[in-house]
């Protein structure tokens, strides 16, 4: 008998790194010199945190630290960390550090209840996030001179505004499509000739299946780079999406509550996780469960604290984020954060919107003739997430309201959360139990 053949992996695609002249300063700066760099910013946020933000002042003080107390960078383990709850506490510009005049833009993402988890950025902050994502455009392979179709929505979430403007920053001609209507993303994308293409993975694979249906190979498009990013995405993915378009895709990382995309990016020339701009954000992975600092390599949450924000200092965010810490590679100051591979809450990324069960819930209760009894299905759909919501109907509810229900929870959960989902109103009792508790979340996305 002979042994099976295994075919050899496929050689990792990867693309010419950039002319180191055209990096940032911090883009070439040693260790050394970036930790000095790091301390001082890092200081300067900390009294800037605790001055002007109450939150920070009680929760410092509660914790017996004051800005005085970080003398090294190690010392940031002794600060309290922040969460999305603190966040949603101070609703809505309860966390700005700045009089509100000097805020010139706000974003706003979901938080775990109704409310949205609301920033806010000055004119420098605007700059210094313009400037990251310039940087993370260029490390994929961006250029001056280049054209940029961005397809991440625009609105109050940080993606389509945060990759326009570093876009812009950068050089490049920028098509402001947003997401949906993919039959037009195709046409502008074949009449405007982008070399760039900014988008969720999963609307891309969508974009890429619509090409095919209408007779047209992708693979012979102007496309050369995919920034992908907003939700985690996999090896394999990557593969399919840079077979498929015969372009270099690699990953964009970031969230709004530290700024938005462009916290941390692939670089095209390694493609080996994400460098994080550390001189603006500085990561630690912790036990999530602790709290207690990991060793670099081992897997853990990511905590951002930012280094240079003036209107919303953030300091060790828990970002519920699963990653690890690595040594630079393409940039080699700055440490890498691997590829995402999954969140410590029960935070759904339904194509790249962010989503709790809590606020469907929420909808759930405000809807006449429904029990509090619901489940959530996710699957995938024409390559795209699809969320079914099953609600038993009360035992009250007439069979001619049970259209009408589900019709008002569709509508709600789109109007509070921004995504369309599918709503089916069952018979009291019928959903599955195990032990008396509904399974409240089936997860069946192909992670392919
Ligand atoms: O998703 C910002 C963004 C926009 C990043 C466009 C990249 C591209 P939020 O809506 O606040 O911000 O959601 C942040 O999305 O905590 C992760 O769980 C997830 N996420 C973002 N980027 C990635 C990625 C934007 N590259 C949350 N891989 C984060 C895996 C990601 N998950």
């Amino acid at each position: 008998m002979s042994a099976p053949t295994s075919t050899p992996p496929t050689a990792k695609r990867l693309g010419p790194a950039p002319d180191p002249a055209t990096l940032d300063p911090a883009e070439r700066m040693g260790v050394d010199e970036l930790r000095a760099l790091q301390l001082e910013r890092l200081q300067w946020t900390l009294r800037h945190a605790y001055e002007n933000v109450p939150h920070y002042r009680r929760a410092f003080d509660a914790h017996g630290v004051h800005p005085d107390d970080c003398r090294s960078l190690e010392d940031l383990a002794r600060f309290p960390t922040t969460s999305k709850a603190d966040l949603r506490e101070n609703y809505p510009f309860g966390m700005f550090a700045v009089p509100k005049e000097q805020v010139r833009r706000v974003h706003a993402s979901s938080g775990t209840t109704g409310k949205p988890t609301v920033v806010g950025y000055t004119e420098r902050d605007i700059a210094t996030w313009s400037g990251v994502m310039a940087r993370s455009i260029r490390a994929a392979g961006g250029r001056a001179g280049d054209t940029l179709h961005n397809a991440y929505g625009y609105g109050l979430f940080t993606g389509g505004l945060g990759a326009h403007y570093g876009a812009e920053a950068l050089g490049c001609t920028v098509v402001p499509v947003s997401g949906g209507m993919t039959p037009r993303q195709v046409q502008l994308i074949g009449d405007f000739e982008p070399r760039i293409i900014m988008v969720t993975p999963s609307y891309m694979l969508a974009v890429v299946d619509e090409f095919e249906r209408q007779g047209i190979d992708p693979r012979s498009s102007s496309l050369q780079i995919g920034i992908f990013g907003a939700e985690p995405w996999t090896e394999q993915m990557r593969q399919e999406m840079e077979d498929r378009l015969d372009i270099d895709a690699v990953d964009v990382y970031g969230l709004s509550e530290v700024m938005g995309p462009g916290i941390s990016q692939e670089c095209v020339e390694t493609k080996d996780g994400l460098h994080v701009w550390e001189d603006h954000f500085y990561p630690e992975v912790v036990d999530p469960t602790t709290v207690a600092p990991l060793a670099e390599g081992e897997e853990g949450e990511l905590l951002l604290t930012s280094l240079t924000k003036q209107a919303l200092p953030i300091i060790r965010y828990r970002t519920r984020d699963l990653t690890r810490l690595l040594p630079g590679t393409a940039r080699p100051g700055m440490r890498r954060m691997q590829k995402v591979t999954g969140r410590t809450d029960d935070m759904i990324i339904l194509r790249g919107v962010n989503l709790f069960p809590t606020q469907i819930e929420e909808v759930v209760l405000r809807t006449p003739g429904l029990s509090p009894h619901f489940a959530l299905e996710l699957s995938t759909r024409g390559r795209m997430d699809h969320l079914v919501v099953s609600v038993e109907a009360r035992p009250d509810c007439p069979p001619e309201r049970r259209a009408v229900a589900a019709q008002e929870v569709q509508v709600r959960v789109k109007e509070t959360v921004g995504t369309s989902v599918e709503v089916l109103v069952v018979d009291p009792a019928t959903l599955a139990r195990s032990m008396g508790r509904l399974q409240r979340l089936t997860d069946r996305r192909e992670r392919a």
